[in-house]
């Protein structure tokens, strides 16, 4: 995908980012429970949602919280969630969202980012793995650590 551009979200775009549609079974792997469990410490200043856009289509979320004081390693610089629409996956935007994250992070003068994934066929390791994050350890929930050097 040649035209990809990353936006702030608007009324608009929530709607959309809202109703992305996913692949059977990838559902499950959105939210890891180690996020859900961990909500409630995070600094909502730090969070940094943005919309993935094909021209003028919506077609992936990302958002990444920041926390720099946070005593937990994985809630300082961490991709929360990423989402590509079902017929967008396999062509990039994922890859182009993470590369957003991650210079959004350097630009906040991090070193390292993290994300969580928990293991399961539909789930996104490959994928993470593929962009760059190396599994750096397991969260309490028994859940993947991934590490990105920036
Ligand atoms: C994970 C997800 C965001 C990937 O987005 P995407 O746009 O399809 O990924 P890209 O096309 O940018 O792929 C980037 C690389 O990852 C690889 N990859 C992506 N999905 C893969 C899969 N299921 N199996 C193997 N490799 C995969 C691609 O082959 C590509 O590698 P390459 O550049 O070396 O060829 C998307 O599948 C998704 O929305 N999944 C459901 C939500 C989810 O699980 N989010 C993570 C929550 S923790």
């Amino acid at each position: 995908m040649a035209d990809l551009t990353l936006q702030e979200l608007t009324a608009q775009t929530i709607v959309a980012a809202n109703g992305l549609t996913l692949k059977p079974g990838q559902e499950a792997f959105l939210k890891p429970e180690t996020y859900t469990h961990a909500e409630e410490e995070l600094d909502p200043s730090g969070s940094w949602p943005r919309v993935v856009l094909d021209g003028e289509r919506v077609v992936g979320y990302v958002m990444g919280s920041f926390d720099a004081d946070s005593p937990e390693d994985y809630l300082r610089a961490a991709l929360w969630r990423i989402e590509v629409a079902e017929g967008a996956q396999g062509m990039g935007v994922g890859r182009f969202a993470v590369k957003a994250f991650a210079d959004e992070a350097r630009a906040r003068g991090f070193s390292r980012a993290t994300v969580v994934w928990a293991s399961g066929e539909a789930g996104p390791e490959k994928f993470f793995k593929a962009v760059g994050f190396v599994v750096v350890g397991q969260t309490p929930y028994g859940e993947n650590l991934g590490a990105l050097e920036l």
